[in-house]
């Protein structure tokens, strides 16, 4: 985005893949950007995350050991210098998003115009990428779900991305909604051509977008295969913190909770105590990955299926949890695909019991609340 504020003339091609930025010749002449977003580490801007644009690389490194606070004031402006260029080129139609790396935030810090008019300090006027293009999958219960076969072998991981797609296209027969579908079309595709990418450069490890029914699914029939030999060795579950329920983070997974809730840490910590208690092998709480320290608490698993029958008790009872804990959250929290799931997976299981929210049908009952 520094070059957003050049002009560029007609005959300029950019190839400006890493920046995902779109360059559009405008009626004027202009080449103006139709997408933008900033993917700089801006979790951590004053320790090398983000490089000032008035010094070149060399100088700033040294600037950043000799004067760490000279440092820090150029990151400072220069962040404000590249608001001012978003902002310039958002007034002329580019759709600008946060990318989850905390640049709003530490442009805010930092004294850029980024705040939504007339909303409070936590409201920008660019949305999260989670607010605006993911939609609301978290809601439905889908996130990064993923395994790794200890056994270090390419064939067992064929063997778990088979069982995989067999169990999603099992659970489409048997009859899921239709915005549970279109998900489970796309991961089937992408579970039936991951092999073929070669995309696996240690760990024999996959990555699968899922619900909780084809989570625990899943779980299950690659711990059957265990039992029966066709896979070697045990298979470690878990996931990513950009998921449903691990992650309370107000700029990143949590930003599209909007009933205030999002700047507390409860729904990580009941989920990674919760994980505890129904049989996670290992858990995890820790603090300011990806938007910076303080700013997000994760919650994380693993859980080793080893073939066993109480290997596949502990996943049913954890993953459900792991699942069905944030989109439980998100249902209080007024999300629509939430409340819907919710009582879809209540009716699946008996023994599930969530309080089901009562929406306010008259807004102005808000507006006088908020008046007294
Ligand atoms: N949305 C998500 O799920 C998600 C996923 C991964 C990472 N992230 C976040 O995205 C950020 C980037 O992650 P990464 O792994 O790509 O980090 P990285 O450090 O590998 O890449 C950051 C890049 O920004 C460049 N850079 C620094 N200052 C710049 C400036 N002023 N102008 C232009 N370029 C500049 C650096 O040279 C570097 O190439 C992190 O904050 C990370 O937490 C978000």
């Amino acid at each position: 985005l520094g070059m957003a504020e050049v002009h560029l003339n007609e005959e300029l091609e950019c190839e400006m893949t890493a920046s995902r930025l779109v360059y559009e010749l405008d009626t004027t002449g202009e080449l103006l950007v139709d997408l933008g977003s900033d993917q700089t580490s801006c979790h951590n801007p004053f320790s090398g995350g983000y490089y000032p644009v008035q010094l070149g690389f060399e100088e700033a490194k040294q600037l950043l050991s000799t004067n760490p606070g000279k440092f820090r004031t150029l990151v400072q402006e220069s962040l404000k210098r590249h608001v001012a260029a978003i902002n310039r080129l958002a007034d002329k139609g580019m759709f600008f998003w946060d990318y989850g790396n905390a640049f709003l935030l530490e442009a805010q810090r930092a004294g850029a115009d980024v705040q939504k008019r007339g909303a409070n300090k936590t409201e920008f006027r660019y949305p999260s990428y989670v607010q605006h293009i993911m939609g609301d999958i978290f809601s439905l219960g889908f996130g990064p779900f993923r395994w790794v076969c200890t056994s270090g072998d390419p064939q067992d991981l064929a063997t778990t991305d088979s069982i995989a797609m067999s169990v999603l296209e099992e659970s489409i027969r048997q009859g899921v909604s239709t915005s549970v579908k279109q998900q489970y079309h796309d991961n089937i595709r992408w579970i039936r051509e991951a092999g073929r990418h070669s995309l696996v450069v240690g760990s024999q490890a996959r990555i699968l977008y899922s619900d909780q029914r084809g989570r625990v699914s899943i779980a299950v029939a690659i711990n059957r295969a265990i039992s029966e030999g066709r896979i070697k060795a045990p298979v470690v579950l878990s996931r990513d913190h950009h998921d449903v329920s691990g992650t309370d983070s107000p700029y990143r997974e949590t930003s599209n909770i909007y009933d205030g809730s999002a700047f507390c840490a409860d729904m990580a910590v009941q989920n990674f105590v919760g994980d505890a208690f129904r049989g996670a092998t290992w858990v995890a709480l820790h603090n300011g990955g990806g938007v910076g320290w303080g700013e997000v608490i994760n919650g994380g698993f693993g859980l080793v299926l080893d073939g066993s029958k109480e290997a596949e008790e502990r996943a049913k009872m954890m993953l459900s949890w792991d699942v069905s804990n944030g989109v439980a959250r998100r249902c209080w929290s007024g999300n629509d695909y939430a409340y819907e799931m919710i009582c879809q997976t209540m009716k699946e299981n008996a023994a599930l019991k969530v309080t089901l929210p009562h929406k306010v049908v008259d807004e102005n009952i808000l507006e006088q609340a908020l008046k007294h």
